[in-house]
């Protein structure tokens, strides 16, 4: 574990005031506003220190927190001094913050929360099979930190052209969906790509390659079967109506016989 600023580390541990107080160091540093700027799959490593003209001995423990859950320490790991590695760094540990304090006197602490920047995650391609008349729905995730400042869509290498297609597009900050209604072949059919813009790591894209299939005709199993019904019911009454009839028939066959 490195530790950062060590001269002014000495200086709080042998020239400072009675008071007890908590630093904590960071790779990477710290911001003024106790913000630390790490990028996804880094690693972030904090080191907490007691100072302020306390003499280390034992039982001075510290005791780290991650938002409200304590981050379990091993020994060795909390008396005066205490390290903790965050490796690698997630999406979850965005505005994640560490605490560490005093075990004895909460009052006595320092925290530091992470700010985790990353792109959109987007890239390759992706084949779309969609029936002729039905609905159409492409979907690009664009959360991003900071939050992407752009987000296009491309149909045959053309912005898409939403009054003429039937196009509508919804974002809502985590994903754009571009999606028509009753879609035709000769106007849907294509390729299609989604472009989304970060302030911080530049353009990125989605392929889409939209072909579109017969329609399938689908029997309608509703009427269908209230016809069968009305059918059956129907012959049942005729079979009723006649069965005077009918049995008179096989009487007389079978006198016959
Ligand atoms: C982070 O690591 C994962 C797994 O190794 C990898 O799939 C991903 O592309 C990496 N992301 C970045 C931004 O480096
Ligand atoms: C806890 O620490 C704070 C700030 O350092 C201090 O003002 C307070 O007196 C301490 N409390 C106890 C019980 O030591
Ligand atoms: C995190 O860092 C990014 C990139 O520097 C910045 O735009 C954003 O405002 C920061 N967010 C916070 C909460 O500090």
């Amino acid at each position: 574990m490195k530790l950062v600023r060590l001269p002014l580390l000495c200086l709080l541990l042998f020239c400072a005031t009675q008071a007890f107080n908590v630093t904590i160091y960071s790779t990477p540093e710290v911001n003024s506003d106790d913000v630390i700027e790490a990028e996804l799959n880094e690693t972030v490593s904090l080191v907490c220190q007691l100072g302020g003209g306390h003499d280390p001995q034992e039982g001075e423990e510290l005791v780290w927190l991650r938002n409200e859950a304590v981050v379990r320490l091993q020994d060795g790991n909390k008396e005066g001094h205490s390290s903790v590695c965050i490796t690698p760094i997630t999406y979850e540990d965005n505005a994640a913050t560490f605490t560490c304090h005093l075990k004895k006197n909460a009052t006595t602490s320092a925290s530091v929360t992470l700010n985790v920047t990353y792109g959109p995650q987007l890239s390759g391609s992706e084949q779309v099979l969609v029936e002729e008349e039905a609905e159409l729905h492409l979907q690009c995730d664009i959360q991003a930190n900071p939050p992407v400042s752009t987000v296009t869509w491309m149909q045959n290498g053309n912005q898409v052209d939403l009054e003429a297609g039937g196009f509508m597009v919804t974002n809502d900050g985590f994903k754009s969906q571009l999606s028509a209604n009753k879609v035709a072949r000769h106007f849907h059919e294509g390729t299609y790509q989604c472009l989304a813009n970060s302030p911080a790591y530049g353009i990125f894209s989605k392929l889409f390659f939209v072909t579109l299939t017969d329609k399938t005709i689908k029997f309608p199993m509703m009427p269908m079967i209230a016809g069968l019904v009305v059918v059956g019911l129907t012959m049942l009454l005729a079979i009723i109506a006649r069965w005077k009839t009918i049995t008179k028939c096989f009487k007389s066959l079978s006198l016959k016989d």
